[in-house]
């Protein structure tokens, strides 16, 4: 009796850590995806991760045309993970246009199929309103994200945006495991399959052995996955409907790695000389960058604030959206600030210890930070004549409500 009793115990122990083992395993889906992104008004970019997977394929057509197309992404096998990112560019799209599309995956004989999603290719029209959710700093905390998800509404945004820190430190540890639970998380819950996902990178996603690593899973117009953490050029400009977002790259903060960080920058003040002359501006320029390049204390960019400034103040941007501060805030235009890194805290951040004066040339929100009770979500509508953001907390509370009319 007592030797089954035992038996019975010993089993049953063998069961539950066999079911934790599982669970830590089956921890992560088979596939991650699909997500958009890189959009335009004539293309769109299908991302697909698998880890199994040794062939993906599919199709797509307009949504009132059954007139079926091809999408045969490219294998990339994601080195130090068990993750093949499957890639396709849909490009000669019409714009303002539904899509259909589906993938078909396996091994061998197994087949699987994704669902049937549908996405909309930017407008050119300045007349098709635009909305986007901004989401910052959520320092992986998938969480938070739920729980500011529970009050968004699908109609409450076209595109979202994770404007930076959205992973804390990437690591490569467990095949980067922890960093494709983020994803996974961000792709479901923002359903990046039928609405595009931009990523904008923050100082904590430039940190951690996976930094470099991060710019496969995603698509912007610049970003070449294959090159150096420094010389990854992740800004992007993106005109959709009445709103061109210029999207810049803070890099690190204070003088953290300036060596890598401060060409980068340099290379992103040319680059947006070269499109101030060379775009057509939208009715609303919307600047939104990781660190604001103005703040009233010392998280913000003295050293893109410096190299931008004069550049951006030809741009005539209307609102600047930031994050990095853990604290959401509203600036307005014509501020004033006297900003002092005191020598303790120069030292201890790298930088430069003295007092700077800011003035702030244009409106500013700033979202909130990882903890659910300080998490924001910055929500944007724009037409050809009013721009609306809103900050919105956990709760489903406005924080802040700012309208802009031309
Ligand atoms: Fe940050």
């Amino acid at each position: 009796m007592k030797f089954q009793h035992l038996f019975c115990r010993l089993a049953a122990a063998a069961l539950v850590s066999w079911a934790s083992i599982a669970a830590a395993q089956t921890a992560l889906p088979a596939t991650i995806g699909p997500y958009l992104q890189n959009p335009g008004p004539d293309r769109m970019t299908v991302c697909f991760l698998t880890r199994e997977a040794d062939y993906a394929a599919g199709y797509y057509h307009a949504a009132e045309s059954a007139l079926k197309q091809r999408i045969q992404p490219r294998p990339t096998v994601i080195a130090g993970t068990p993750w093949t990112l499957w890639k396709a560019a849909l490009t000669g799209l019409k714009a303002d246009s539904s899509y259909v599309y589906q993938l078909t995956y396996g091994r061998g004989q197994g087949t699987q199929q994704t669902v049937l999603l549908r996405f909309n290719t930017l407008s050119s029209r300045l007349e098709t309103p635009f909305k986007a959710a901004f989401f910052n700093d959520l320092h992986s905390r998938t969480d938070t994200l739920e729980a500011l998800m529970a009050h968004i509404s699908p109609e409450a945004y076209d595109v979202s945006v994770l404007m930076g820190d959205c992973w804390q430190d990437p690591s490569a540890a467990n095949g980067a495991e922890a960093v494709f639970r983020v994803l996974d998380a961000c792709v479901r819950m923002l359903d990046a399959g039928q609405k595009p996902m931009l990523y904008l990178r923050g100082n904590h996603e430039t940190r951690g052995d996976f930094a470099a690593s991060m710019a496969y899973l995603f698509d912007l117009p610049l970003l070449n996955p294959t090159a150096k953490l420094g010389e990854q050029a992740h800004q992007f400009a993106l005109t959709a409907g009445p709103v061109r977002l210029i999207a810049l790259d803070t890099g690190e903060d204070f003088n953290k790695r300036a060596a890598i960080f401060e060409p980068m920058r340099q290379r992103q003040a040319e680059w947006l000389r070269h499109i101030l002359s060379d775009q057509q501006p939208a009715p609303w320029q919307i600047l939104v960058s990781h660190q604001p390049l103005y703040n009233d204390n010392i998280w913000y960019s003295e050293a893109s604030r410096a190299l931008w400034e004069p550049i951006l103040a030809k741009a005539q941007i209307d609102i600047a959206l930031a994050a990095h501060d853990h604290k959401w805030k509203r600036l307005l235009a014509g501020q004033r600030f006297e900003v002092t890194l005191s020598e303790s805290d120069a030292g201890k951040h790298l930088g430069t210890a003295a007092t700077y004066t800011l003035n702030v040339p244009w409106p500013i929100l700033i979202g909130g930070g990882p903890a659910r009770e300080e998490a924001t979500v910055m929500l944007l509508t724009a037409t050809a004549s009013r721009l609306d953001v809103r900050i919105q907390d956990a709760n489903g509370r406005t924080l802040t409500e700012l309208t802009l009319e031309k």
